[in-house]
C-alpha cells in the first residue's frame, strides 16, 4: 500500500488562457484522482503551477508590445481564478518566475554539472541577423522532417507529434523577421538521452508493459526505436533561468529543462507554507508519483525528466504517466490562433453556475484512448438527457417525497424487498466499480459508473412507485424512501470527484455532514431514520436551444 501520492498537472504556459482542451486532456482527470484519493483517505498532494519561461512567453510579450513579465502575471492570475472556478482542488499553485523555482532549477543543473551529466557541443545554430538573435523553438518556423507540415516549429510539429530542433526545419524562417536565418556558432550544455536507453526500455518498455497506457508506451517506443540523441538544456535568449556554470554568461537554461523541475519547486514552497517536509513526495521510495499530462508532453515525462530525475540518482520516478489524447471542437482541432476554442474564462460568463456540467461533459467524452469531439450538442444532450433527466430527477424526487411525506425526517425502514436488495446491492458495488476504473485511470467509463448508479435509483423509484402506495401502504413507502434516501447519499459522496459543487450541494441538502465517506458507501446506512434532511436545491436545469445556437454563433464569428 503506498504511503503517498504525488499527483502533478502540467505547468500552463502563460501565454494565453485555458481552453476546454487543456481541462479534457489534464486538469479534470487529474482532479478527479486527487479527489478519489483523498476521499479514499490518502495522503495526496496535488502540484501545478505557470510555466512562464519559454519562448512562447516572449514571443506574446513582443506581439502585445508588453514585458515578458507583464504576460506572465496577467495570463497567471486569469490561468488561475479559472481553475478555482472549476474547483481543481490543488494543494499548491507554483510558478516557475518564483526565486524557490530559480535556485531549485539551478541546483540540478549544477548538481548534474557536477558529476559529468552534461556535455558541451559548439555547432552552428540558427541566427537572426536582423534581429541579432539566436533562433530555438518557438522562434523558428519551417516545414516538417517527418510529414511536411510548413508550419512546424523549431522545437515541435503539432500536425505529427515529432520533436524538433531548428536546424532539422526545411526552409526555416525566423518568426520573429520572417527572414531566413543565417548560421552562427554557439556553445550549449547538451544531456546525452542516449545514455539512459537501456535505462529507460528496462523501466518503461518493460516493467510498465501492462499498467501505462497504449498510447503512452508507442511513443516512447518509438522514440527509443529511432535512437536518443543528446539534447540541448540551454538556450541563447534573455528570457528564463540564467545558466548558473562558468560559460553560462546571456544564457538560460531550456524551458523544458526548468518547467517540470517545477513540480518539485512547488513542493518545496507548499511544503514551506504547511510546516511539512518536502523530501519524501519526492525521494521516499513509497511514494506514487503520477504524472498528468497531454500527448504532447509525452516525451518530456517518460524520457527526459525521468533521465533527469535518474541522473540526480535521490528521487523516485513517475509509477504512472497517464497521458490524454487531444479534444477536438466541432470536428476540427483547436487552435488558439484561429480562436477556435471555449475558452473557460468566456464559458463561465455564458454559464456562471454550470462548471460542473462542464466537467462531466468532458469526462463523459474524455480523449482517453484516441482523439475526441467536443460539440455543444453533445453538451446540450449531456445535460438534458443525463443530469438533468437522471441524476437531477431522482434526486428531486426523493427529496420531494421525503418533505410531502415526512416532512424531511427520514422514516425507519421495514422488510426489505428483493428489489430494495438489489437497489442496495448495486449501491454497496458502485464504489467499487468505480474505483477499479479511477486506479486505472478509465475517467470515462468512472463517470458513467456514477451515472449508472443515478439510473438505477431513478429505475427503483419509478418501479416501486411510492406515489401510488402511500394511501393504502404507508409501511411500504417508507421502506422505499429510506432505500432511495441510501442511494442519494451514495451519489453524493461517489460524483464528488466529478462534480464536486454538485456534491457539496447534495451534503448540504442532506445535511451529510463530513462523518461517510467513500469507504463507508454500502457498507453502513448513510442515513438513519430520524435524520433531519436540509433545504432541497435545485442540481441542474435544462439547456435550451437558443443556448446552445449562440455558442456556435460566437464560434463562427
Ligand atoms: O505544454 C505545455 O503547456 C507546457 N507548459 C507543459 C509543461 S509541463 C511541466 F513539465 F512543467
Ligand atoms: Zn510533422
Amino acid at each position: 500500500m503506498s504511503k503517498r501520492y504525488t499527483i502533478t498537472a502540467a505547468l500552463p504556459y502563460t501565454n494565453g488562457p485555458i481552453h476546454i482542451g487543456h481541462m479534457a486532456g489534464v486538469y479534470v482527470p487529474s482532479d478527479i484522482y486527487a479527489r478519489y484519493l483523498r476521499l479514499k483517505g490518502k495522503d495526496v498532494l496535488f502540484i501545478c503551477g505557470s510555466d512562464e519561461h519559454g519562448v512562447a512567453i516572449s514571443m506574446k510579450a513582443k506581439k502585445e508590445g508588453i514585458t515578458p513579465k507583464e504576460v506572465i502575471d496577467k495570463y497567471h492570475s486569469i490561468i488561475k481564478d479559472s481553475f478555482d472556478a472549476f474547483g481543481i482542488s490543488f494543494d499548491y499553485y507554483g510558478r516557475t518566475s518564483s526565486e524557490v523555482h530559480h535556485q531549485t532549477a539551478q541546483e540540478f543543473f549544477k548538481i548534474m554539472h557536477n558529476n559529468d551529466c552534461f556535455e558541451t557541443q559548439t555547432t552552428e545554430q540558427l541566427y537572426d541577423a536582423q534581429e541579432d538573435q539566436f533562433l530555438a523553438d518557438r522562434y523558428v518556423v519551417g516545414t516538417c522532417p517527418k510529414c511536411q507540415n510548413p508550419e512546424a516549429y523549431g522545437d515541435q510539429c503539432e500536425s505529427c507529434g515529432s520533436s524538433l530542433n531548428a536546424t532539422d526545419l526545411i526552409d526555416p524562417k525566423s518568426a520573429l523577421s520572417g527572414e531566413t536565418p543565417s548560421l552562427k556558432t554557439t556553445t550549449h550544455w547538451y544531456l546525452p538521452l542516449n545514455r539512459y536507453e537501456d535505462f529507460l526500455r528496462k523501466w518503461i518498455l518493460e516493467e510498465h508493459q501492462s499498467d501505462w497506457k497504449p498510447n503512452v508506451l508507442g511513443q516512447v517506443k518509438s522514440w527509443l526505436d529511432d535512437g536518443l540523441k543528446p539534447r540541448a538544456v540551454t538556450r541563447d535568449l534573455s528570457w528564463g533561468i540564467p545558466v548558473p556554470v562558468a560559460g553560462g554568461e546571456n544564457k538560460v537554461l531550456y524551458v523544458w529543462f526548468d518547467a517540470p523541475i517545477g513540480y518539485i519547486s512547488a513542493t518545496k514552497e507548499w511544503a514551506l507554507q504547511e510546516g511539512k517536509d518536502w523530501k519524501p513526495y519526492w525521494q521516499d521510495k513509497e511514494t506514487e508519483l503520477v504524472h498528468f499530462i497531454g500527448k504532447d508532453n509525452i516525451v518530456f515525462h517518460c524520457v527526459i525528466f525521468p533521465s533527469v530525475l535518474k541522473a540526480m540518482g535521490t528521487y523516485v520516478l513517475p509509477t504512472n504517466v497517464p497521458a490524454n489524447e487531444f479534444l477536438n471542437l466541432e470536428g476540427q482541432k483547436l487552435s488558439t490562433s484561429k480562436n477556435w476554442a471555449v475558452w473557460l474564462h468566456e464559458y463561465l460568463e455564458d454559464f456562471p453556475e454550470k462548471q460542473d456540467v462542464l466537467r462531466y461533459v468532458l469526462t463523459a467524452n474524455a480523449p482517453e484512448t484516441k482523439d475526441n469531439d467536443f460539440t455543444w450538442h453533445d453538451f446540450q444532450t449531456r445535460n438534458n438527457s443525463e443530469l438533468v433527466a437522471i441524476f437531477g430527477n431522482f434526486v428531486n424526487r426523493v427529496m420531494v417525497l421525503m418533505k410531502k411525506y415526512y416532512e424531511g425526517v427520514v422514516p425507519n425502514p421495514s422488510a426489505l424487498t428483493v428489489e430494495d436488495n438489489a437497489t442496495l446491492e448495486a449501491l454497496k458495488e458502485s464504489p467499487n466499480i468505480i474505483s477499479t476504473l479511477l486506479e486505472q485511470y478509465k475517467f470515462r467509463a468512472a463517470s458513467q459508473e456514477m451515472m449508472q448508479l443515478a439510473r438505477i435509483g431513478n429505475k427503483y423509484l419509478a418501479e416501486e412507485e411510492p406515489w401510488k402506495l402511500i394511501k393504502t401502504a404507508p409501511e411500504r413507502v417508507a421502506t422505499i424512501m429510506h432505500t432511495a434516501i441510501q442511494v442519494v447519499a451514495g451519489l453524493a459522496i461517489l460524483c464528488e470527484p466529478f462534480m464536486p459543487k454538485t456534491a457539496n450541494t447534495l451534503r448540504n441538502m442532506l445535511n451529510l455532514g463530513n462523518l461517510v465517506g467513500w469507504n463507508d458507501v454500502g457498507n453502513k446506512a448513510l442515513i438513519s431514520g430520524g435524520h433531519v434532511l436540509g433545504k432541497t436545491a435545485l442540481l441542474f436545469e435544462k439547456i435550451e436551444d437558443d443556448a446552445i445556437a449562440a455558442q456556435l454563433e460566437k464560434l463562427k464569428a
